[in-house]
């Protein structure tokens, strides 16, 4: 099954490439790419349990992308169950496009069941591996598929890959997963963990009744493979290593890296990361090389703290022991808890910044933001019981803002004054409303009853925005994978403690800061963000864990209208699902 598909793979990428020559020659309109996604549940088998899992066309993970740089992309979604759904392009920009950009609410209402909405958008300037999902309540679990942009110029990294590998991480529930969410909102504790983590749908032979849903990819010894690491994980970070090998990180979120060398690496949900392996070790008698994820723990909440492994086979070396049992064991995989390697793989990531991938990261700023991104206490409702901590229920916030979805997609709430290039009112506190020791040991109550809303904040078109991300160490301090829809961003500065304006930006990294969608907050520490807000529209922040998006560590992000044509946003399509 496997091989089949890399094949294909192989047989795209020399398809797409041709493609691409050609658009290059006649500088014509885009090649269009369609596809077609039926929203269903399917019967699935993991771990001794069969559940209707809520798929795309029936797969798990869902249907492959791949596009060219420079293509328009149409994707026809056909809600096939009883339940609302929508489909979002992580990382892609969305280009004077918001409406196609998919997270419910924000910038367009549910597709009902038995509706079409069909997504169209232009890939411009963009290239690598990105992934696509559900965004609505935590229908991503299962409903989540790669994004593949082939690039019109070649790779610029050596050695030339054979051949590239999906590597989907995902997280597989016993249970209802939709149960999840609803009963942790009921009861205001924290969710189920999932029963296992899954490398490209299969949870590997760790797990109950899962040997035979095991990962194998077929290998020739001697030559170079790009993985494609996708993080669609639901709750947790990972740490992702190769039995023996040493991964070559060229690329994450989409965008070429400086190219260096690590035993494994640290994967937040919302990520990618691309790297080049080469298979020149000797395998042991069964011809295999383990793979391995495990979660990257920060936080002391009770979690799935399981290990899916996979393996890579060497064509050809297998000895002649049909009894031989591979190896599990992952010796480069680094201990759930190591902080100190996540830092230092994060800090080793930087742009590749060259002239032809030039970095556009704001040398100075019209505006700073600084906000906390936090765990809550909120007071139980009257006559319930909650399961949070000290009688209280859990919630999130950003600067004491818990996000509450609106009834309406607030991208058509305001497209009025898009048109009329009118900027929107800008309401989200721009600083935390007390400064507190916010890693202190003990930040007392300053974080209880947040405000319940959806306050956003509006820049002007063209604002170079500086974003200071705060972790707050208030229930428990905590990486948080921090998402920027529309917008890539550049990571000038992180550290442990509190920011401090005063001699933080000093350290700041203007050169070649590495080029994101997704940031992975340090625990008990800061990031600080910069970029452009050029791209007209209504857009979505928040943390990619998805209890903490469900508890509103959220908020809404408005860029009007810039003073050119081709920097206004389009008009809604015609097909654009209603409230
Ligand atoms: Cu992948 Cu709003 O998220």
């Amino acid at each position: 099954m496997e091989s089949t598909n890399q094949h294909c793979m192989i047989l795209l990428v020399l398809v797409l490439i041709l493609t691409c020559n050609v658009i290059i020659a006649s500088s014509s309109s885009p090649a269009t790419k369609r596809f077609h996604f039926n929203v269903e549940w399917k019967q699935v088998t993991r771990l001794c349990h069969t559940k209707s899992l809520l798929t795309v066309n029936g797969e798990y993970p869902g249907p492959t992308i791949a596009v060219h740089e420079g293509d328009r992309v149409e994707v026809e979604v056909t809600n096939r169950i009883a339940k609302n759904t929508t489909i979002h392009w992580h990382g892609i920009r969305q280009l004077r496009t918001a409406w196609a950009d998919g997270p419910a609410y924000i910038t367009q209402c549910r597709i009902r069941g038995g509706h079409t909405y069909t997504y169209k958008f232009n890939v411009v300037d963009q290239r690598g591996t990105l992934m696509w999902h559900a965004h609505f309540s935590w229908q991503r679990a299962s409903v989540h598929g790669a994004f593949i942009i082939y690039p019109c110029a070649p790779y610029p990294f050596s050695p030339k890959n054979q051949a590239e590998i999906p590597i989907i991480f995902g997280e597989w529930w016993n249970g209802d997963v939709d149960a999840v969410e609803s009963e942790m909102m009921l009861l205001g504790g924290g969710p189920n963990s999932s029963d296992a983590y899954t490398i490209n749908g299969l949870p590997g032979p760790l797990y109950p009744c899962s040997a035979k849903d095991t990962f194998v990819q077929a290998v020739e010894p001697g030559k170079t493979y790009m993985l494609r690491i996708i993080n669609a994980a639901i709750s947790n970070e990972l740490f992702f290593a190769v039995a023996n090998h040493t991964l070559r990180v060229v690329e994450v979120d989409a965008v070429y890296t400086k190219p260096f060398s690590t035993p494994a690496i640290m994967i937040a949900p919302g990520q990618t990361t691309n790297v080049l392996i080469t298979t020149n070790q000797a395998p042991d008698p069964s011809g295999m090389f383990a793979m391995a994820a495990t979660p990257y723990l920060t936080s002391s909440f009770p979690t799935d703290n399981t290990t899916t492994v996979g393996f890579l086979q060497y064509k050809g070396r297998k000895s002649g022991n049909k009894n031989a049992k591979p190896s599990v064991v992952v010796p480069n995989l680094p201990k759930m808890t190591d902080t100190p390697f996540a830092t230092k793989f994060l800090g080793k990531l930087r742009s590749l910044a060259t002239p032809q991938y030039p970095w556009r990261v704001p040398k100075a700023i019209d505006k700073r933001v600084i906000t906390t991104i936090s765990l809550n206490l909120q007071d139980c409702p009257p006559n319930r019981t909650c399961k949070g901590y000290a009688g209280k229920r859990f919630y999130a916030s950003m600067n004491n803002q818990s996000f509450i979805r609106p009834l309406m997609s607030i991208l058509e709430g305001h497209y009025k004054s898009f048109t009329a290039s009118q900027m929107l009112a800008s309401s989200f506190p721009e600083r935390p409303p007390k400064a507190f020791n916010f890693t202190g040991v003990d930040p007392v109550a300053e974080n209880m009853n947040t405000e319940f809303g959806n306050k956003p904040l509006a820049v002007p078109f063209g604002t170079n925005l500086e974003i200071v991300l705060q972790d707050t160490s208030f229930l428990n301090p905590e990486n948080h994978p921090i998402h920027v829809h529309g917008h890539n961003f550049f990571i000038v500065g992180q550290g442990f403690g509190n920011y401090d304006a005063k001699v933080d930006p000093m350290g700041y990294n203007l050169v070649d800061p590495p080029e994101r969608n997704t940031v992975a907050v340090p625990v008990g520490g800061w990031s600080t963000i910069r970029f452009k807000a050029d791209n007209p529209g209504t857009w979505f922040i928040h943390c990619h864990l998805e209890q903490h998006t469900s508890w509103g560590l959220v908020m809404a992000f408005i860029v009007p209208n810039g003073p050119g044509a081709s920097q206004s946003l389009l008009p809604p399509p015609d097909d654009l699902p209603s409230c």
